[in-house]
């Protein structure tokens, strides 16, 4: 990956918030005008090269610890959300369809506090290589989607996707394997 400041995300990119010193992007970054980068000043975005991030995308990475890994060749669709606390990487070759929603936390939910004053829950998602994430999918926290998996349209996925899976449906389950 060629390392150049994340500053040159803009003048494609809003970035809210810069954080140069942690961030780097790959040659051939494409990064749609509308596209948001909401960033603490210690966050970790790293783009791999020819990368491109569609219209109206928008990455939030926040308090802890966010870290925000994309690799090679991989295309972030229209108005996908991307929610980092600690750590989500996508990997070389994916395809995300427009308004997926990739989040790596959630709330405490015990009943005697209300959920807005609870921890964090924090943990992570971690997609494969050669990855397809259809359109309005969302992939919730401590999922790991393999290699070469398949991701149904408007699918929810909250847990494990093996290797080469076609998964489809809420919560999301295996139908068969590619061939
Ligand atoms: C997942 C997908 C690739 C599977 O395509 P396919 O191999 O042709 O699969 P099939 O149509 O044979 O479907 C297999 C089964 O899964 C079901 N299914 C397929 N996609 C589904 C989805 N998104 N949600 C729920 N069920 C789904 C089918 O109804 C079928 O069920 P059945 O066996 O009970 O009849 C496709 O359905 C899909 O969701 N594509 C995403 C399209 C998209 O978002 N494009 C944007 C461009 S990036």
């Amino acid at each position: 990956m060629t390392i150049k400041s994340v500053s040159s995300l803009p003048p494609n990119a809003l970035l809210t918030k810069t954080c140069e010193p942690a961030s780097r992007a790959g040659a051939n970054l494409v990064v749609k005008r509308s596209a948001e980068f909401r960033m603490v000043k210690h966050a970790v975005l790293e783009v791999g090269s020819n990368v491109t991030i569609q219209d109206y995308s928008f990455f939030q990475l926040t308090m802890p610890e966010p870290k925000v890994f994309i690799g090679n060749n991989t295309v972030i669709g229209r108005r996908n959300i991307i929610t980092a606390k600690n750590r989500i990487s996508i990997g070389n070759d994916v395809l995300i369809g427009s308004d997926v929603q990739i989040i790596d936390h959630g709330h405490g939910m015990r009943r005697d506090v209300p959920i807005r004053l609870q921890k964090a829950e924090i943990g992570f998602v971690e997609i494969g290589d050669d990855v397809w994430i259809g359109a309005g999918a969302k992939i919730l926290m401590n999922v790991t989607i393999g290699t070469g998996a398949v991701i149904g349209a408007n699918s929810v996925v909250t847990a494990d996707i093996p290797e080469y899976a076609i998964a489809v449906g809420s919560p999301a389950k295996v139908v068969k394997y590619r061939i």
